[in-house]
């Protein structure tokens, strides 16, 4: 499903991320203990309310696809559709195959409206193999449960 008529809180802009935004970005990211690869900050969309930085997200690069990754809602802005507002534009503007990975039934289930399926690890594509191979790995020896999704278009 496509969600349409998104819209943020009226005090919250969507813009690109400058340089300016890149600390703020790294503690939004460390503090919700995200993937700390990549973490440039002209790949990132950002949400600003209030003059502050409430929400990031970016999509990673690598050969032939693009990763919907560090998805950070600030605490206090957290409820309000802003992850929902940055995931369907992450996924409008992604111009390659678009994967993800996710911890949790929840969150899985937070994709999937998006149009986000489920993908075994032997069906990734080459190129994220080697970075998702460790979620893989924890998946199997201690049963993280991280969960692999391909974007697919309706
Ligand atoms: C997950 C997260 C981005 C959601 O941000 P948000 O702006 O509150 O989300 P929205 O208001 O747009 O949408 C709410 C949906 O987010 C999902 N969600 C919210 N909190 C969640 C949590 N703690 N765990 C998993 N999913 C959550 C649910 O699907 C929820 O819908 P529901 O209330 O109908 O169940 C935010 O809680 C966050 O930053 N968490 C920490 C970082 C993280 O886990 N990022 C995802 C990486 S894959």
């Amino acid at each position: 499903m496509q969600h349409s008529n998104l819209s943020l809180p009226a005090e919250c802009v969507l813009r690109k991320a400058t340089s300016t935004d890149q600390w703020s970005i790294r503690w939004l990211v460390f503090s919700a203990k995200l993937d700390p690869t990549q973490l440039r900050w002209s790949q990132f969309w950002v949400i600003e309310c209030q003059g502050k930085l409430a929400a990031c997200g970016q999509l990673r690069n690598f050969s032939g696809l693009q990763e919907l990754g560090s998805l950070v809602v600030a605490p206090a802005w957290r409820g309000r559709g802003l992850a929902t507002f940055l995931t369907q534009h992450l996924i409008n503007t992604a111009t390659q195959p678009l994967y993800l990975e996710c911890l949790g039934v929840r969150l899985a289930e937070f994709y999937t409206r998006f149009g986000f399926v489920s993908v075994s690890f032997p069906d990734l594509p080459p190129s994220l193999k080697p970075k998702f191979g460790l979620s893989q790995l924890a998946k199997k020896l201690i049963r993280v449960p991280v969960v692999f999704m391909q974007y697919q278009q309706s």
